[in-house]
């Protein structure tokens, strides 16, 4: 059956609506959470073996849940609900015709540029301009107007990327189709487009996606967008654009959920290394708090570089400890808040297996009230996955236009 946004998004709100507690309470320290308390899944969840846990770490909750035994009702209703929303339709790409000019950009930016210039031809091909919001560098601008030889502006508010972007075009002359930019903030000052503009957002955190979305749906253009980073948004809560997803109101701190990713293979390192890092900032926290300091989850790497979590308790701990003017940690503080930290942590894991496995259905949800907006204002809307999640797990694409013919030539693979 062809995805359709109504009934998807109905099904997001049926299975998150009711999991608002879960995603509203993280799981900070070893004691058993309220909601998880509440749906008696405690007992279950500590009870995982350490082959189980990691299992559930790797591929999510929502898909394991099937292969494990013994799993309460209510948890193996809500991994079937989860499972279900997120088996998304992929885009089906065509290799370019001309290999893009990728020097100078990261691998898996590349690999996301590829996708992007291969997805959107069908749109390109009556756009008199695109429009790249957010832009960063600027690399799709400048490749979207080498590859599709259009006029295309791109839109960022670092003044420094935009002076980066025009470096690239200098470096590159000789070209008719030049790339522009401009410095500005597209959420604050708004964003002008024409009905014949192609808008592109690739990775448009929080609320400028949400900005585009709406400048799109009153001013009529064309749109690619692919959402990232959801709880980087000005207000305390994010309210749902559409009529259709009354009721979705999302806090920043559970709009940050939907940033982790479930892979055996993280972008960046391993699940047990990240495991790791975690473990021993959970550990830094814990030694902190016994130094008398009240130290709230998050603030006890504070002027350290996140990556240093990698190196383990000891060299953080007198990092974060000089910082605060404090003595350095004996050697029987820091065997002491390991092995401490070691147990409680194995527990943190377990009870976090639920609130994890929502991530993409919060990030879901809100692709979709983007996408029932766009609908109840006259588009043809597309839901896809544009990129495999090893090269970005913040790989849903939302296709809309005026002209259903046009979204016609976006082939994925419920088409
Ligand atoms: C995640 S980056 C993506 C950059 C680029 N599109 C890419 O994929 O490489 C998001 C970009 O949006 C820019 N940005 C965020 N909020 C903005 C706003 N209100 N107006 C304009 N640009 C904004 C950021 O400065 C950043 O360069």
């Amino acid at each position: 059956m062809p995805f359709s946004i109504p009934l998807a998004l109905e099904r997001a709100l049926a299975t998150l609506l009711p999991a608002l507690d879960i995603v509203a309470q993280r799981v900070d320290d070893a004691s058993v959470p309220a909601w998880c308390e509440e749906r008696g899944w405690a007992a279950y969840l500590l009870g995982l073996s350490e082959q189980d846990l990691q299992h559930c770490e790797a591929e999510g909750l929502a898909v394991v849940a099937t292969s494990l035994r013994n799993v309460p009702d209510g948890l193996i209703e809500l991994a079937s609900r989860v499972r279900e929303l997120c088996a998304l339709p992929a885009l089906t790409l065509l290799p370019a015709s001309v290999e893009p000019d990728f020097r100078g950009v990261a691998r898996r930016k590349q690999q996301q540029l590829a996708a992007l210039l291969a997805a959107i031809p069908p749109l390109v091909a009556r756009a008199k301009r695109i429009v790249d919001v957010g832009a960063g560098s600027g690399h799709f601008t400048r490749l979207s107007a080498r590859h599709f030889r259009r006029d295309t502006l791109g839109l960022e508010r670092d003044p420094a990327r935009v002076t980066r972007a025009y470096a690239r075009e200098q470096d590159d002359d000789g070209q008719r189709f030049a790339a522009r930019y401009s410095v500005v903030d597209a959420v604050r000052d708004g964003i002008d487009l024409r009905d014949d503009d192609l808008a592109i957002g690739l990775h448009a955190c929080g609320e400028l996606g949400d900005a585009l979305v709406g400048a799109v749906a009153t001013q009529g253009a064309d749109l690619v967008l692919v959402s990232c980073c959801l709880q980087k948004i000005g207000a305390p809560c994010r309210l749902p654009l559409s009529d259709a997803a009354r009721g979705l109101s999302l806090r920043k701190e559970t709009l940050g959920l939907s940033n982790l990713s479930s892979q055996a293979s993280g972008v960046e390192t391993t699940i047990e290394r990240t495991m790791q890092a975690r473990q021993a900032r959970y550990a830094l926290r814990h030694l902190l708090n016994a130094r008398g300091l009240h130290v709230e989850p998050g603030a006890e790497m504070h002027g350290i570089n996140r990556r240093q979590a990698h190196t383990g308790l000891a060299s953080i701990a007198g990092r974060a400890l000089m910082l605060r003017g404090l003595p350095p940690p004996s050697a029987a503080e820091l065997s002491e808040t390991q092995q401490r930290a070691a147990c409680d942590f194995a527990k943190i894991r377990r009870l976090s297996l639920p609130r994890d496995m929502l991530a993409r259905v919060i990030e879901l949800a809100v692709v979709l009230d983007r996408a029932a907006l766009l609908v109840e204002r006259g588009y043809a809307v597309r839901v896809a996955t544009l990129f495999e999640r090893a090269v970005t797990p913040r790989n849903i694409a939302l296709f809309a236009s005026r002209d259903p013919a046009r979204l016609a030539g976006v082939q994925s693979t419920d088409s």
